[in-house]
């Protein structure tokens, strides 16, 4: 059996979406045609994990064609905003879901369908409510808006236990000053695929903007 087959079989661990590179790409597609040219140029740069956000019809479409098409990718929706998202997302192929906050009604239907979560936090108040369900990986969003890299600080002391992924204003630039910080493994960012170069089909572009992304070290 191809590996890809057998690993699609199981559950995802959501921490191993931390373990495959320091950078997810939070991909907005307009055009399900433009999925599989594009994930296979974020591949070949060596970015492995790809979270295609519903915020378009075409989401749903690009997931499936993903999945099937490029297998050694590891396809997730982003933008899960109900049970029936996150539904439709596992129906089309994807292996996570990521929200933009806490929704116990999320992480109880991703549970029930068996759909690794990676549920958004701001506060320490939703931090502790996505802890008490359970989760010890987090969306951190919008990163810069909610309190930057200052905000992460102040939570590594009080929550020792949870690792976070800063998503929401992060750049090339910013990434490195996110990554130094010991609860942060990867950062989440659309800068990857900039909506010029997807209109353009300019996999050139994002696969070099994907190699730069994959070499991001900590500062
Ligand atoms: C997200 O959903 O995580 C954000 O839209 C990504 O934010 P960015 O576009 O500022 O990278």
């Amino acid at each position: 059996m191809h590996v890809a087959l057998a690993d699609s079989a199981k559950p995802l661990d959501p921490l191993e979406l931390a373990s495959h590179g320091p950078v997810i790409p939070v991909i907005v597609i307009e055009r399900a045609e433009h999925a599989v040219p594009m994930a296979r140029a974020l591949f070949e740069g060596g970015i492995r994990v790809l979270e295609v956000t519903l915020r378009t019809p075409a989401a749903l479409a690009a997931i499936a064609a993903i999945a099937q098409s490029v297998p050694d990718a590891i396809v997730g929706a982003g933008t899960v905003r109900s049970g029936a998202d996150a539904r439709a997302a596992l129906a089309a192929g994807a292996r996570f879901a990521v929200s933009p906050g806490w929704s116990p009604r999320v992480a109880a239907a991703c549970r029930e369908i068996g759909l690794a979560l990676l549920p958004g936090v701001a506060t320490a108040s939703e931090v502790m409510l996505a802890t008490e369900e359970g989760f010890r990986f987090l969306k951190f969003f919008p990163a810069v808006a909610a309190g930057g890299t200052a905000m992460l600080k102040a939570w590594g002391s009080v929550f020792a236990d949870v690792a976070f992924c800063p998503t929401g204003g992060i750049t090339a630039a910013s990434a490195p000053d996110y990554l130094a910080l010991a609860n942060v493994k990867v950062v989440g960012g659309s800068w990857l695929t900039p909506p010029d170069a997807l209109a353009a089909a300019d996999w050139p572009r994002v696969e070099r903007l994907a190699r730069e992304a994959a070499s991001l070290k900590a500062k």
